[in-house]
């Protein structure tokens, strides 16, 4: 089929293909989607044969289609394809690899498919190891969609209400920090885990676990101090409760200074989950604990997954960590971060109230004159990003963060198309429409 034969709008007709096949409401970027046909490195095409720069897809962690990834799925695909019930080699030569980048006692792993996956075991887990059932989360995070994992979604209230066994704290607030100070923000968070964790106690669920995104990274990626969950992790200690960390965004060296973003913050997690970037696009993620908690949970559950480790997703996940250090892509991090985020601080707007940086990952906060968040002036500056060729997105709970996460070969060149063709756009998009 040719594109006439779609009729005068190819991309209308993709539109109401998906509509019809997949059903309403499924997520799509921008409000003109873009049909993406191919990508390499941190550049992407069109079917119309446009390119776009990548500032957003951290699953192409190492660039989109890279030839070793690319190889090592198809050369291991073309071997074997089975799954963690039959010996093999791969995926125990990737976990001691994976590990050995590790502190604090993480030394096993379970292998899965999804972050959310990740996150659903990582919860079992520690209601496993605890024999407790309440968990605490922060109150704007996304864990992921299954049905255990979407109830810590504060904004998406599951059908009948938010389980029982849930509390929210506040996320760190990287403009206004709750007390006036970072220092204030660290004990108050402290103080509210404290008061969940004895809401859970009196319900008769317990602490099971405290779970969060060691860079906030759903909530706007917040400038924390390291130390600044100190309060919060003695908290849920002192409840019996674990740590778990979810480096599904911020892991394998995105903020430049640390392999693993927990480790910049001091926090020394029982349990981990990893997913996205791990096989740049293959689908493989994994939970990472201490013997105990895993122990515990293996015990209980006798966990099986069909997809799980199998030697394929174990071939692109080993690839991925040789390309990290063949080509220092941590150290790439911190080099080109540090660059990118001095050419973001000389934007200016006035409505532009803060500019922050993990490395790699970088948030743009837009507030107007009243201090509300500035959405929709947001909303419209993606848009006129992507009329630029560039693509990125938004975050936070009222959209007013720009986001940007780019695959980790971003240089510095690709820094000053995106830094000049953001000076345009915040002048050619007036505050309100
Ligand atoms: C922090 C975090 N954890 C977990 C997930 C879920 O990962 P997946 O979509 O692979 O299930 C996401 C997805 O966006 C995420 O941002």
């Amino acid at each position: 089929m040719t594109e006439a034969d779609l009729g005068a709008d190819p991309e209308a007709d993709l539109i109401a293909r998906r509509a019809r096949l997949m059903g309403p409401n499924v997520p799509t970027f921008y409000r003109a989607p873009v049909e993406i046909v191919r990508g390499e490195g941190v550049w992407l095409w069109d079917a119309s044969g446009r390119r776009y720069l990548d500032c957003y897809n951290n699953v192409a962690h190492v660039g989109h289609c890279h030839p070793h990834v690319v190889a090592a799925i198809a050369r291991q695909a073309g071997l074997l394809a089975t799954h963690t019930r039959y010996l093999h080699r791969g995926v125990l030569d990737y976990l001691e690899r994976l590990m050995a980048t590790f502190g604090h006692g993480i030394a096993q792993g379970i292998m899965v498919c999804t972050g959310s996956e990740a996150n659903d075991v990582a919860l079992r887990m520690a209601q496993a190891a605890t024999g407790r059932r309440g968990i605490i989360a922060t109150d704007a995070t996304y864990h992921g969609n299954t049905t255990a994992v979407h109830a810590l979604s504060a904004r998406r209230t599951p059908v009948g209400g938010h389980p029982d066994h849930i509390r929210f704290v506040p996320a760190p607030d990287g403009l206004a920090p709750a007390g006036g100070s970072a220092a204030a923000e660290a004990q108050r968070l402290g103080a509210a885990v404290a008061a969940a964790a004895a809401d859970l106690e009196a319900a008769g669920h317990g602490v099971a676990a405290l779970i969060l995104c060691p860079v906030f990274a759903n909530e706007g990626l917040p400038a924390v101090p390291r130390g600044h969950l100190d309060a919060a992790v003695a908290a849920v200690r002192g409840a019996g409760g674990l740590v778990i960390a979810d480096e599904v965004q911020p892991g394998f060296g995105r903020t430049g200074s640390h392999f693993w973003a927990h480790d910049r913050l001091g926090l020394a997690p029982d349990i981990v989950t990893l997913g996205k970037p791990m096989g740049n696009g293959y689908p493989v993620a994994a939970v990472l604990a201490r013997p105990g908690p895993m122990a515990a949970f293996r015990e209980r559950t006798g966990y099986f997954n069909t997809f799980g480790g199998n030697p394929v997703a174990a071939a692109a996940a080993a690839a991925v960590l040789d390309v990290i250090e063949a080509e220092g892509l941590m150290a790439h991090a911190a080099r080109v971060g540090a660059e990118t985020l001095a050419r973001l601080q000389a934007l200016r707007h006035p409505w532009l109230r803060q500019v922050r940086a993990e490395g790699l990952f970088f948030a743009l906060e837009f507030r107007d004159e009243a201090g509300a968040p500035a959405g929709e002036f947001v909303a419209r500056l993606v848009e006129a990003m992507v009329a630029r060729g560039v693509l990125l997105n938004r975050v936070g709970a009222g959209g007013q963060i720009l986001k940007i996460r780019p695959p980790m070969p971003f240089g510095s060149e690709h820094a000053e198309i995106l830094a000049r063709a953001l000076a345009e756009a915040l002048a050619a998009t007036p505050p309100r429409p």
